[in-house]
């Protein structure tokens, strides 16, 4: 059997509906060739997908929405090029490439075909010794064993393979099982009594948590049970429709491709790569795709995660995938999506601190997943002068993992106050997350009181009350240069000034607890801050002027 399908296609506008795409894309021998602008077929459209899509109850939305966009070669080209194309392997499941006379007389699609084979062609065992540590292969061992014993297909799988293969160090351990990941983690319990133990279990998604007691050393896991899955609207979590399904059914499930490889930890097969959407190219040449059409639509909060792995790793998004991101972006299907995902992924993207995550985010309009109105008409700054004001006033930031929100502060500067609350409540920020930002407003509408400050202390005293955070979010977005002066002196002089003087020394000074213990601390302070007393000395010499006053 060919590695791919050629479909008959069927020209069509790109902004028919998905209604009346499915009158006329009434066979799986035929496909929809979308025409642009010029007229010329550029993407498109199978019978599955459209189905899936009609499936979402959206019929009113433009056949663009799913459309993958697709090279063209010329007829007499099309042999030659095969071997490129689809690498004579079946490849990722939206590949195809268009063959005819020209680019407006296209006839014929070839396609990918996806014959889901866990053949494997790799083996990773040089690379799995040398980047995982001697206790975590040794935990997983144990799991190996286990499986082995009742005949249990047995991988790690997504982030930690795409890791391991590009030599990044990766956090979490993710392992999937061809049944049921909580029976399996009872069956680990149950044959290493003393040295593992379950942690947590997801009942909805039939994953757990096993820990391995190794020499003292906790290793974790992160279990998942193989399942296949379907969305019932677009943006919301998927249902659940197979659990214990063929490992390969499981990765095509996934977001993209590099993170759809497995890694068999079987005896027999130990180490092979299972790799049916040819992941691997992908990797090698640094390229993020979506495995189909209705990716992003099933769920946008992956229009983040695209972001986070291209600025991470310095990959592209293959052209298909970035059409689709923007088709899905234009189309607003996300109106269920889960506000404390679109946090998730903000706060692991934002908290890179890479200028690129926040120009991308702007330039893209990825931010319409948090509002439309981010720009209203106004100009928002550029991810450089974030980043560098995040490197130069690092150390004033309460916590590393506070970093996302002076990005998200950023962003939001032009937002009505109602809005932000309104954000901020939908995605799910934590207390003292959700200050921080409504300090950032405070402190911007303060612009003109701190411009007209006149000493330092009334600075200060302006400041005190805020976060560093909140100070270097406003910082950034604040027009006034002045004003900007000013809280970069209270950052970094003002900001950590103490006085020595403590209620015991007025004691012993000679005065009598009570309001004035208040008044001299005030006033002494402000003479620190002021520069007008500088040493502990000081502190005591002013003490006895004020008393003699
Ligand atoms: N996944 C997905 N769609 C999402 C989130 C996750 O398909 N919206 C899949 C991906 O296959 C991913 C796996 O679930 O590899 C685990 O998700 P996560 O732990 O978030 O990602 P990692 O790939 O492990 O990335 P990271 O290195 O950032 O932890």
């Amino acid at each position: 059997m060919e590695d791919y399908e050629v479909k008959k296609v069927i020209q069509i506008d790109n902004n028919i509906s998905l209604a009346e795409s499915e009158k006329i894309l009434d066979s799986d021998d035929v496909c929809l060739g979308l025409l642009d602008e010029s007229r010329e077929i550029s993407s498109f459209v199978i019978r599955k997908d459209l189905l899936s899509a009609l499936k979402f109850g959206i019929k009113n939305m433009p056949i663009s929405l799913i459309a993958t966009k697709a090279d063209f070669l010329k007829q007499d080209e099309i042999n030659s090029a095969k071997a490129d194309v689809f690498n004579f392997t079946p490849s990722s499941l939206n590949k195809g490439v268009f063959a005819g006379t020209d680019k407006k007389n296209t006839d014929r699609l070839f396609i990918a075909r996806y014959d889901c084979t866990n053949k494997s062609t790799e083996n990773m065992k040089d690379i799995f010794e040398a980047a995982l540590c001697e206790k975590t292969r040794t935990a997983l061992a144990y799991c190996s064993k286990a499986a082995d014993k009742i005949s249990l297909p047995v991988y790690i799988i997504g982030g930690i393979v795409r890791d391991l293969i590009t030599g990044k160090k990766s956090l979490d351990i993710d392992l999937t099982v061809e049944e049921n990941a909580i029976e399996f983690s009872r069956f680990l319990e149950k044959e290493y009594r003393n040295i593992c133990r379950i942690v947590s279990i997801h009942d909805d998604f039939k994953t757990a948590k096993v820990a391995f007691n190794i020499n003292g050393e906790q290793i974790i896991f992160d279990i998942a049970s193989t399942r296949k899955e379907s969305y019932k609207k677009p943006a919301e979590l998927p249902v659940i429709e197979e659990i214990g399904c063929n490992i390969c059914e499981d990765v095509s499930r996934r977001d993209f491709t590099i993170n759809s490889m497995a890694i068999s930890l079987n005896e027999k097969l130990f180490c092979d790569l299972i790799d049916p959407l040819k992941a691997y190219n992908d990797l090698q040449k640094g390229i993020i795709r979506v495995i189909h059409p209705l990716s992003f639509v099933d769920d946008p909060t992956r229009i983040i995660r695209a972001l986070k792995f291209s600025v991470r790793f310095g990959f592209e998004l293959e052209s298909a995938t970035k059409s689709l991101q923007e088709s899905c972006l234009r189309s607003g299907l996300f109106t269920g999506l889960c506000g404390e995902r679109v946090k998730s992924e903000i706060k692991q993207t934002f908290n890179l601190n890479k200028k690129e995550c926040f120009d991308k985010f702007v330039d893209e309009k990825i931010f319409l997943l948090v509002s439309e109105n981010i720009l209203n008409g106004k100009k928002l700054v550029c991810g450089q002068q974030i980043e560098t004001a995040v490197s130069k006033y690092f150390k004033y930031i309460e916590n590393p993992d506070f970093i996302w929100l002076i990005y998200l502060g950023s962003l939001l500067i032009n937002i009505t106050e109602n809005e932000t609350a309104e954000i901020l409540l939908k995605l799910n920020l934590s207390g003292i997350e959700t200050r921080i930002l409504n300090q950032v407003r405070d402190i911007v509408a303060k612009t003109d009181l701190i411009e007209k400050t006149q000493t330092r202390f009334e600075v200060y005293e302006l400041l005190e009350n805020y976060s560093a955070t909140s100070i270097i979010t406003a910082l950034i977005n604040m027009k006034n240069e002045k004003a900007a002066s000013k809280l970069d002196l209270y950052l970094k002089e003002l900001k950590d000034i103490k006085i020595h003087t403590t209620g015991k020394d007025l004691v012993e000074a000679g005065f009598l607890p009570g309001p004035v213990f208040g008044d001299i601390l005030h006033e002494l302070l402000k003479a620190r801050i002021n520069g007008e007393i500088l040493s502990q000395e000081n502190e005591k010499e002013f003490i006895e002027r004020y008393k003699k006053a």
